[in-house]
């Protein structure tokens, strides 16, 4: 069977292209939600939806969208989408690829006189990552109603800024309501960032559940006191009982055997000083499992450590809640009809979990919705390494044209 195919080179330089956008001084790239550099980003991302043809949208939280609307208005658009914004110090293929792909995916499409039964639609969700506003996924968990308009535009930041007030100034608080377009289903595409696929060999994750993440803020407040006179028995060491959390979290997990990961992502000591004990430990939990029962019990547990560590150290423990979110099952039709275009190109496909967070699960509350993964080489993301073979993302970018073409129409292109 012969196979349309998106134009590789395209892709790939528009990858390469924004990959070089949010530099720093070091050369790392970071284009952090709202920021100046993102902004580059959005501004660069908009030019290629012009380029073609495409109406763009954007909402009040920032989503940006670009519309294929051959088939008219009236119909639920396909949508496909991911995210332009970045960790510190990523690589380049996280979120950009899904975006970039569904681009490509809509202007081959266009110009080989495809005729969607519905409009199909890009869109790069604001805030995905999380890293500078809480929670992450934000765009596409207001988009999908999981969290008001108001209160996300009132969302502080790391650095104190008003995640409102940055949107306003790069330009990209938008008019439109969000959730403006219900979508009647919607495919993101993605790599890995994790070592399953490469380690099997095979090509293509049809991706059918993701992950319960859990969000936490602790803080920990002890006495500042002098290093070298304050014997070890009389100490309140905010410093010590954090680093008591993260071996608990840690041997805990790995004493499950379970797929239960941990991760302390940020820590700060105040003062902050070689010798003065710290009498602030403030620090992230990042708690994740596919099952909520067992979530649930993380968190349990992670509360009962942190009552009984409290009265070990003589320290009194804050806890802040900045994301939870149940693990999702995607949409089985959706994730059959990747299994079979892999199949149909003679590509490798597995059924798998995500590990990482994406907006898909925030719009599997609107739509049907499902993701397909690509191999991220030595299972590595989150990480200037971070790196996904051409060949692999021009065959997950196929995988999701047919895909496409196959809701848009129940059929494939000629
Ligand atoms: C998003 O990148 C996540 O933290 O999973
Ligand atoms: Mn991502
Ligand atoms: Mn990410």
């Amino acid at each position: 069977m012969s196979h349309r195919s998106i134009d590789s080179a395209r892709l790939l330089v528009r990858i390469a292209e924004l990959g070089e956008i949010g530099r720093d001084a070091e050369g790392r790239l970071v284009r952090l939600a709202a920021s100046d550099t993102e902004k580059l980003g959005r501004d660069r991302f908009v030019a290629w939806l012009e380029d073609a043809g495409l109406d763009i949208a954007v909402d009040r939280i920032g989503n940006i969208f670009g519309i294929w609307n051959a088939a008219g208005v009236g119909e639920k658009p396909i949508m496909i989408g991911s995210h332009i914004d970045t960790v510190i110090n990523a690589g380049i293929y996280d979120g950009c690829y899904g975006v970039l792909s569904g681009l490509e995916v809509i202007q081959t499409l266009k110009s080989q006189g495809f005729e969607p039964s519905r409009p199909i639609v890009v869109a790069a969700f604001t805030n995905e990552e999380g890293v500078r506003y809480a929670p992450d996924m934000m765009g596409s968990l207001v988009y999908s109603g999981g969290l008001d308009i108001t209160t996300a535009l009132k969302t502080m930041g790391t650095d104190g800024t008003v995640l409102g007030d940055e949107l306003a100034r790069i330009g990209y608080a938008g008019p439109h309501a969000p959730g403006f377009m219900t979508p009647h289903a919607y495919v993101e595409l993605h790599i890995e960032q994790g070592p399953v696929l490469e380690r099997e060999g095979v090509s293509v994750g049809a991706v059918e559940n993701l992950q319960g993440i859990s969000w936490q803020k602790v803080t920990i407040d002890g006495d500042a006191n002098h290093a070298g006179t304050t014997p070890i028995s009389m100490r309140r060491d905010a410093g010590y009982a954090a680093a008591r959390v993260i071996t608990f979290l840690r041997d805990r997990a790995k004493a499950s055997n379970t797929p239960t990961v941990a991760t302390v992502g940020c820590i700060a000591f105040e003062p902050n000083a070689i010798n003065v004990i710290p009498s602030r430990a403030t620090f992230t939990v990042d708690l994740r499992d596919p099952d909520e029962d067992r979530l649930k019990e993380e968190e349990t547990a992670l509360a009962a450590f942190l009552d009984l560590l409290s009265s070990d150290e003589k320290v009194s423990i804050s806890v802040e809640r900045l994301a939870r979110f149940e693990p999702v099952k995607f949409d089985q039709a959706i994730v059959r009809r990747i299994e079979a275009a892999a199949r149909d190109r003679g590509l490798a496909c597995k059924r798998m979990t995500s590990g990482a967070g994406h907006d898909a699960q925030m719009i599997a509350r609107m739509a049907p919705s499902a993701m397909i993964f690509v191999p991220s080489r030595g299972g590595i993301s989150h990480n200037p390494k971070e790196f996904t073979a051409d060949t692999d993302l021009v065959a997950g970018a196929n995988i999701l044209l047919d895909v496409i073409c196959g809701l848009a129409t129940g059929k494939r292109p000629e």
